[in-house]
């Protein structure tokens, strides 16, 4: 077995580990990131792609923006439709010129990945077996298997990155940590298609048929989602299908509808609130999706683990470099605020914009009566406006 060592092993290689690793490089620290996937298949991985303004602005000041400033979409507003009819929420003019930047996640890891190399730092892709140890001591292990080999890692902190269905979050012991959970009676079927955007902008429209969704990747790529059941396979959403919900959902009564073209990719994706409290033990930090996961309405997955990377990376440059351990001991709690006003945020999306297989008049009353409050009342506005780019204070 080879033994290493570092300051911070960091599980997985998504937005959370590879933005943390930048971060810890910036400061001198020296990190291992341990991925389970090969380099092609998390640089394929198709997620969301909405960027925070703080998120934008992180990853300039870490010198990975170049790319995201050249081909990333920057928008000033999203709409919401109902009833046939759109009404668009001026992002920028309600926050005093904040925007979001329409990137997707995989090319984010794209740049993440590149940069991390160019500066010969360390990712150990397709790293099979990994298993935390020792981890309320101040001596904590990784083991796993990598081409073939067994290996042994020692650092002074772990960073548990590996999203919802890593090992990180459950090597923590179930009486030290809460979990607290929402499912949701609907998934959404996401196609990516070879076709302009039919807008400029990202259009959520809720519907009597359900919820869908109008983003896009570039000039010449549409992302479109429709609310499907939890349990539709992709056999039952042929192209033909999509494109009928879509148009039906999706149209305005002035006769605009969406353009259709080639369809890329198409999947199912799951909406779920999941809050592991808290987010610390021992010597075990847990980042992004391992702690926290968020329905996609609010656009916020990717802008949370990112949010929490910056917290530990700049908690752990303190501790280095000072000795002092403040950062790291309110870790949890910092995050956690964060957490769950974007929790709050997307399940109250979801709540709003969904058709509920239960529903009755009265939730439909709701539904309709908070859409027009956001579009007649400048203060209700700016609440969701503030909430979609980002709070810097929470
Ligand atoms: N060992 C090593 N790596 C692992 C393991 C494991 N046992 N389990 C999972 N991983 C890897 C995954 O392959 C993935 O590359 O950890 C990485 C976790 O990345 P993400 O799932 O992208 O999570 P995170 O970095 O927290 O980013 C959150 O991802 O799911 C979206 O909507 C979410 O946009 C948000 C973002
Ligand atoms: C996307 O572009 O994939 C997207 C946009 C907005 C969302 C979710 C996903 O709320």
């Amino acid at each position: 077995m080879t033994a290493e060592r570092t300051q911070v092993a960091i599980i997985g290689a998504g937005p959370a580990g590879l933005t943390l690793a930048h971060i810890l490089h910036h400061h001198g620290i020296e990190s291992v990131v341990i991925e389970r996937r090969d380099r092609a298949y998390v640089e394929r991985r198709l997620r969301a792609g909405v960027l925070e303004q703080g998120t934008v602005d992180l990853f300039r000041a870490l010198g990975v923006g170049a790319r995201m400033d050249r081909e990333g979409l920057v928008h000033h507003g999203i709409n919401l439709q109902f009833e046939g009819e759109r009404h668009r929420i001026a992002l920028s003019e309600l926050t005093g010129g904040r925007v979001i930047t329409i990137y997707g996640q995989h090319e984010v890891v794209k740049d993440l990945v590149a940069a991390r190399l160019a500066h010969d730092g360390p990712i150990l892709f397709s790293a099979a077996d990994v298993s935390l140890h020792d981890i309320a001591s101040d001596r904590p292990r990784i083991r796993f298997r990598h081409d073939g080999q067994p290996r042994e890692l020692h650092c002074d902190v772990i960073a548990g990155c590996d999203g919802t269905h890593g090992v990180s979050h459950d090597a923590i012991p179930p009486g030290e940590r809460q979990v607290f959970e929402r499912t949701y009676p609907f998934s959404w079927l996401g196609i990516l298609a070879a076709v302009p955007p039919s807008l400029g902008e990202v259009i959520y429209a809720y519907h009597e048929r359900g919820f869908a969704l109008h983003s896009m990747r570039g000039p010449n790529v549409t992302r479109l989602y429709v609310q499907c059941a939890p349990d539709d396979a992709l056999d039952s959403w042929p192209d033909e299908r999509v494109w009928f919900e879509l148009a039906a959902r999706l149209s305005t009564r002035d006769g605009w509808s969406v353009h259709e073209g080639p369809v890329l990719e198409k999947s199912i994706t799951t909406l779920r609130s999941l809050v592991t409290e808290p987010m610390q033990y021992g010597q075990l930090f847990l980042v992004g999706d391992a702690a926290h996961v968020v329905p996609p309405t609010g656009a916020k997955g990717m802008n949370l683990a990112v949010a929490d990377a910056r917290v530990l990376g700049e908690a752990l440059a303190r501790w280095y470099r000072d000795g002092d351990r403040r950062g790291l001991v309110e870790y949890s709690a910092t995050c956690l605020r964060r957490v769950w006003r974007a929790e709050h945020f997307s399940w109250s999306m979801t709540s709003m914009l969904h058709r509920f297989p239960d529903t009755d008049g009265f939730q439909e009353k709701l539904q309709l009566s908070h859409l027009r409050y956001l579009c007649n009342s400048t203060a209700a506005a700016t609440s969701l406006a503030e909430n979609y780019v980002g709070l810097e204070h929470v």
